[in-house]
């Protein structure tokens, strides 16, 4: 046995993973519960069954907003034409598990929460939605507190084309890579996105108050310095691990970062790439006024090659570029499992779809011999034979499940 795989299975010899999922009035699920294992667990069903709002669920459990980025008002379940009026949707939907972390039990809850404001200009009242969070029964106030409990990393099929359009999805995909390992990450990008559109917008409105707009700026440069930083980190951990770890199946990637912050952390100290970030963003504040195309790191973007072809990921075909997506996702999770000591959950929405069988089955087997808990599903039982006799198999018809 390979070095690398007597650490990780020291470390996943310990359970992590959800033992009991219980959904409420979240999507089509009225009602659901799951008695899980620690294991492959494959959903089979029809399209609109409700595969993927399983895994979207499992996703609640971490911080953010989900597999599908969706609005909270949106998970609420939409009652049937066909079913009876007496029984009430319900205004909130919830998420609950019991979870094991390396062992140890642990309750996690989640759901939606109705909150009535006050609103100062037009002295209404207002509903607004918020996800509230629970460990052990007892409200938290950070979401980033989950995740030292729970990860997931998921591939979804929206995926499929993360290397074809604009940096966007990239960049957010990046972020949440970053997450896992410096859990204030989510944070600061939130807040930087939150003072760039006020500095778009306090500009955009004539505002002539150079002390405000030169504190949003000097605020926006310590967090996008530090936000590049863990970004740099990230890709130089995957790439070290790629290289002294190779895949025998799945091609090697190269990771590179495209931002101006980025690359001049490559040559000077932080400090001095702060000042330049300061600097920069006062000069562009005439130029807003035209076009939005501000520097910074809201707008790098993040490369990804398959290494021994030197071939950009936009390049290569579509069978290609899923199995650059699940180098890098194998790569992440087996840098989580030993760098934080515990095996995060994945949710694997269609993983297999345009992947060769031989790369199908060997995704299958190596997810199998990691000895953490995946979520698979397809519309496909037959794709599972792998697996036969090592995964927990469900089966979905119109939301009803069977096992
Ligand atoms: N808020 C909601 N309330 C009730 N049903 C919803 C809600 N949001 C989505 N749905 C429905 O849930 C059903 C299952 O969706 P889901 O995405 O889980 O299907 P799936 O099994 O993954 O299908 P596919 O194979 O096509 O990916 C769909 O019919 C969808 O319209
Ligand atoms: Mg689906």
């Amino acid at each position: 046995m390979s070095n690398l795989t007597d650490k990780l299975q020291n470390i996943t010899k310990l359970k992590s993973g959800i033992q009991r999922l219980t959904l409420t009035d979240f999507r089509n699920y009225k009602n659901l519960r799951i008695n899980a294992e620690i294991a492959p667990i494959i959903i089979t069903g029809e399209n609109g069954s409700g595969k993927t709002n399983i895994l979207e669920a499992v996703s609640f459990l971490t911080p953010g907003r989900g597999l599908r980025s969706a609005k909270l008002s949106d998970i609420k379940r939409i009652r049937n034409f066909d079913e009876d009026e007496n029984i009430l949707a319900g205004d909130a939907w919830s998420v609950a598990a019991d979870i094991m972390k390396n062992d140890e039990e642990f309750t996690i809850g989640t759901a939606l929460q109705k909150v009535t404001r006050e609103d100062t200009e037009d002295e209404g009242l207002h509903s607004i939605d918020r996800r509230i969070v629970k460990i052990n029964q007892q409200k938290i106030s950070q979401q980033a507190e989950l995740g030292k409990y729970i990860s997931a990393i998921w591939i979804t099929p929206q995926m499929d084309r993360l290397f074809l359009g604009g940096p966007q999805p990239r960049r957010s995909f990046l972020d949440r890579l970053v997450y896992a390992f410096d859990l204030e990450h989510a944070k600061r990008t939130a807040n930087y996105e939150h003072l760039y559109r006020q500095w778009l917008q306090l500009i955009k409105s004539g505002c002539q108050d150079n002390n405000w707009l030169k504190s949003i700026e000097t605020d926006m440069a310590a967090l996008g310095v530090a936000i590049a930083a863990a970004r740099r980190e990230q890709i130089a951990r995957l790439n070290t691990f790629i290289q002294n770890e190779p895949d025998d199946v799945f091609p090697d990637v190269r990771l590179e970062l495209a931002g101006t912050t980025e690359q001049m952390l490559d040559k000077e100290p932080a400090i001095k790439v702060e000042d330049f970030y300061i600097e920069n963003l006062q000069k562009q504040r005439q130029n807003i006024l035209y076009n939005d195309n501000v520097d910074g790191i809201h707008r790098t973007d993040f490369k990804v090659f398959f290494k021994k072809k030197n071939m950009p990921a936009e390049l290569c075909s579509t069978g290609e570029q899923k199995a650059l997506l699940v180098s890098i996702i194998l790569a992440q999770t087996k840098c989580q499992i030993l760098d934080k000591g515990f095996a995060p959950i994945l949710l694997l929405d269609e993983v297999t779809t345009h992947l060769d069988i031989q790369k199908r089955d060997a995704l299958l087997t190596k997810i199998k011999d990691l000895n953490l808990q995946a979520w698979i599903t397809s519309t496909e039982p037959q794709t599972f034979k792998v697996l036969q006799n090592n995964a927990q198999f469900f089966r979905i018809d119109n939301g009803q499940l069977s096992e």
